[in-house]
């Protein structure tokens, strides 16, 4: 079944009373999702991506377009949808003055949990997010770390099918983000969840993403695994190569290669397959007399392909 399916959704911001102002956040997405895997949406500032992470959460209402969440529709069915998701954002903040504990508990009896059962869920939410050494720490003395891993261990207080991040390691050091990855990743590992995120950052999409969506301009543009990503986009895989005489004049023409330059003291072909082009150029090499000293694939990254549909 398809944890999410959204049809031609459209959502317009408007503002100000004179000199009324209208913003196209989104144009008509279209969007499935299935149960079970990490989905991403990766876009440049103001894309529309906390936009439609708010519609499909029941946060927003969409102008157009209908949105089906785990076969419940998110306008007329928000309130069953609620007990069934939930959502956490990279720059959340809650009440300065509660501790870390106080907040999960807090957030605990919205749901209906009281007593022995509140207590056991919020001691299991600050052990699933490492947090237990500072469950009596003021919200405010907390670190951006620990309150990202508390924004996180307070959206997972109704044990959601669904869940969506929005930003989920903004602002986080390398060691931080990859602790909260492992978190995100254990949570569909374990429990099965589905998990929607946003991201800028590519190699955290690349890593944890089963699927990925570019959006911008509140449209998609692509969607696909990273790897489809790269090959719909093209930007073709490079071999770099040292050789011996350092350059050799018919790797330009070879078939598939789309252009050479020369990198401190390396040639770099762009191709557009590198696992067919590599035997071909390795040939051509040895026809040539030039000796291999050394030869590297180096694939595109996402930034690549997100630079190149952003602009
Ligand atoms: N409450 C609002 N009122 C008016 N305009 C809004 C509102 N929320 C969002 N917008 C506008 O809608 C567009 C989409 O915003 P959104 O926050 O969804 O983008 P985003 O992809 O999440 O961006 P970022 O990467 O910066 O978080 C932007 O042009 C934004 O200015
Ligand atoms: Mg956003």
């Amino acid at each position: 079944m398809l944890a999410i399916d959204a049809r031609d959704v459209a959502k317009t911001f408007r503002a100000g009373w004179i000199g009324r102002r209208e913003t196209a956040a989104l144009r008509g997405v279209s969007l499935a999702v299935p149960e079970g895997v990490i989905f991403g949406l990766l876009g440049p500032n103001g894309a529309g991506k906390t936009t439609l992470l708010s519609i499909f959460a029941t946060l927003l209402i969409p102008d157009r377009g209908s949105v089906t969440i785990l076969g419940h529709d998110v306008v007329r069915e928000a309130g069953l949808l609620r007990r069934r998701l939930n959502m956490a954002s990279g720059n959340a903040s809650f009440l300065w003055s509660l501790r870390a504990g106080e907040i999960l508990a807090f957030y605990g009896r919205l749901y209906g949990l009281a007593g022995r059962a509140l207590a056991q869920r919020v001691d299991a939410l600050l052990e699933l997010c490492e947090l237990h050494p500072y469950r009596r720490m003021l919200y405010n003395e907390l670190s951006t770390g620990l309150k990202q891993r508390l924004a996180l261990a307070k959206s997972l207080v109704n044990e959601p099918e669904l869940l969506f991040l929005d930003e989920p390691t903004l602002g986080l050091d390398p060691d931080v983000s990859a602790r909260i990855r492992g978190h995100i990743a254990r949570l569909q590992r374990e429990r099965r969840m589905t998990i929607v995120l946003t991201t800028h950052y590519m190699r955290e999409a690349e890593e944890l993403c089963d699927e990925i969506a570019f959006i911008k301009s509140g449209r998609i543009l692509a969607r696909g695994t990273a790897a489809e990503l790269k090959r719909q986009i093209r930007i073709g895989d490079v071999i770099a190569l040292r050789l011996d005489p350092p350059e050799v004049a018919a790797l330009a023409e070879a078939p598939g290669v789309l252009r050479c330059v020369q990198e401190n003291g390396r040639i770099e072909c762009t191709v557009d397959v590198a696992e067919k082009r590599l035997p071909e150029l390795l040939r051509l090499l040895h026809g040539e007399g030039a000796v291999v000293r050394d030869v590297q694939v180096l694939e595109p990254d996402l930034e690549e392909v997100f630079v190149e549909l952003a602009r």
